[in-house]
């Protein structure tokens, strides 16, 4: 990277368009203009240089100028190769108050469409600091946890004194990891262990993230404190759910355009994302039918009126398939190879292995095409043809621009107030994973309420007394679900 100009972005003449486009999101993001408001003054973030690792669009750009506003230094990448809007990434490298001449914003490395080279590259880069003293960052703020991950292979590596010769890789990606680490980790060198050394913590955005850090956790490999922002309730039960209410057709029409009412839609998984999934289905006028592996969230699809099925029952009837389960091998070759001409084929859920993409390509004789970026059809032998959406990676974000900025408000919120937690109270968080405190997961709540003209009832304080709580609350005990 050139020193004059430390990021990486595909267009900086799109700055003008994102600026627009961040100015108008900024009003719909009450969350986080409210916090930059209140913390202006303290600058909580000032000596946080946070290394974020999280899909550059609009709603993140406003993240982004909220570390800022609070005192960070801030360097960023996606965290998907398809996620970035261009027009984003350009207006937050050329800043508020930068042109595409002097830029004069954050450092970012993110453009939509990046090869997985590329990908892993712009991480290294992001997570490389000038005027550091160990070369990296003191935080991050990571969807997905790839960032984390590729800090923690680092020290593991370096620990073990050597790194695994890329023979070794189980796929494309770990290939392109493992190269870098090859060429990161020379002799004796700690260049990992000293970066992850200052590290003060992590805030994770994601389902699929935060089960790999309590699997960190479990297996005794984790290196600094986290906080799962994703279980805070204003992330999950609205992000995952009301953002995959308005993304996932948001993608879908987009793509292909095709009329939704009528059709028969199969989502497999009804957790947050599956939940919010169905529900933009049926409210298309689709018969919803939905798989589960779990007999909770099974029967609650049933009671919400969803067929329950699994996959061979359905898979050549249905028109349109959905994973959101954050687990892998849920369409396989052999499935798709039963489904009828023309059925859609797209993930929603955070990485790429639920559809089985590697399979479909060694089908004998099929044919893949571009339709448009992001929207490919297969072509067996016989003339069917299936279309497959954002190569089976995260539909709304590869196929539109993923949540919308209301919606993103919480989960930023929380995102921004995890940060301020972990920056400015180590004490209070050794080494573990955390979920926010109650206290702040209300108070993201209560700062979205005005714009929606809620009213809230106040508790008298009997009232408050007898069900045991305080008059400003928490309202509720951890255990409660929601
Ligand atoms: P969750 O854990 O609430 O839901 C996943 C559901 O899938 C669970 O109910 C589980 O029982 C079910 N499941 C697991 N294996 C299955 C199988 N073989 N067949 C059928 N069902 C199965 O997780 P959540 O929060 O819904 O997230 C799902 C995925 O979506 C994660 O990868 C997460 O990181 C990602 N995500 C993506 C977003 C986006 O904008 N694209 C937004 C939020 C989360």
């Amino acid at each position: 990277v050139d020193s004059r100009q430390d990021f990486k972005v595909a267009d900086l003449s799109l700055a003008a368009f994102g600026r627009k486009e961040i100015t108008l999101a900024e009003h719909e993001m009450p969350g986080l203009m409210s916090i930059r408001k209140e913390f202006a003054a303290a600058q909580p973030l000032a000596g946080a240089r946070i290394m974020g690792s999280l899909h550059m669009t609009v709603q993140t750009a406003v993240l982004i100028e909220t570390l800022v506003a609070l005192g960070a230094e801030v360097r960023w990448v996606s965290c998907n190769i398809f996620s970035t809007q261009d027009h984003a990434a350009a207006a937050v490298a050329v800043g508020p108050h930068g042109t595409p001449e002097n830029p004069q914003g954050v450092p970012v490395f993110a453009w939509k469409g990046e090869t997985l080279e590329e990908y892993w590259w712009c991480t290294e880069q992001a997570l490389t600091w000038p005027n550091s003293p160990t070369g990296g960052p003191n935080m991050i703020l990571d969807d997905g946890g790839d960032a984390t991950l590729l800090v923690h292979k680092g020290v593991q590596y370096e620990k073990e004194g050597k790194v695994p010769s890329v023979d070794t890789a189980e796929n494309e990606e770990h290939r392109v990891i493992l190269e870098l680490l090859n060429r990161t980790i020379t002799d004796g060198s700690q260049k990992w262990t000293q970066l992850a050394s200052e590290i003060r913590g992590v805030t994770e955005e994601t389902t699929t993230g935060v089960h790999r850090l309590y699997e960190m956790q479990r297996d005794g490999e984790l290196l600094f404190p986290a906080i799962n922002v994703n279980d805070a309730v204003t992330k999950s039960k609205f992000d995952n759910k009301y953002g995959c209410r308005h993304s996932l057709i948001d993608g879908i029409n987009r793509a292909t355009d095709v009329l939704i009412g009528g059709k028969t839609a199969v989502v497999f998984g009804y957790g947050d994302v599956g939940k919010g999934c169905a529900e933009s289905l049926r409210g298309q006028g689709a018969r919803v039918i939905v798989t589960e592996i779990d007999p909770i969230c099974a029967l609650q699809a049933a009671m919400d009126g969803y067929q329950v099925t699994t996959l061979d029952e359905v898979v050549d009837k249905a028109d349109i398939f959905i994973t959101t389960t954050g687990n892998k091998d849920i369409i396989m070759a052999s499935d798709m190879a039963k489904m009828k001409h023309q059925a859609i084929v797209g993930n929603i859920g955070h990485f790429d292995n639920e559809i089985d993409m590697a399979g479909l390509a060694k089908t004998p004789g099929i044919v893949k095409d571009e339709v448009k970026p992001q929207v490919h059809t297969w072509t067996y032998p016989d003339g069917k043809v299936l279309i497959v959406l954002s190569e089976g990676r995260l539909l709304n974000l590869g196929n539109a621009t993923g949540h919308p900025s209301f919606v993103m408000s919480n989960s930023f919120a929380d995102q921004t107030l995890a940060q301020i937690e972990l920056f400015t109270k180590p004490d209070e968080y050794p080494t573990g994973v955390y979920t926010l405190p109650k206290h702040l997961d209300e108070k993201v709540a209560r700062l979205h309420l005005d714009a929606l003209g809620v009213k809230l009832t106040t508790l008298s304080p009997e009232q408050a007394a007898y069900i045991g709580v305080e008059v400003e609350g928490p309202y509720k005990s951890d255990h409660y679900r929601y």
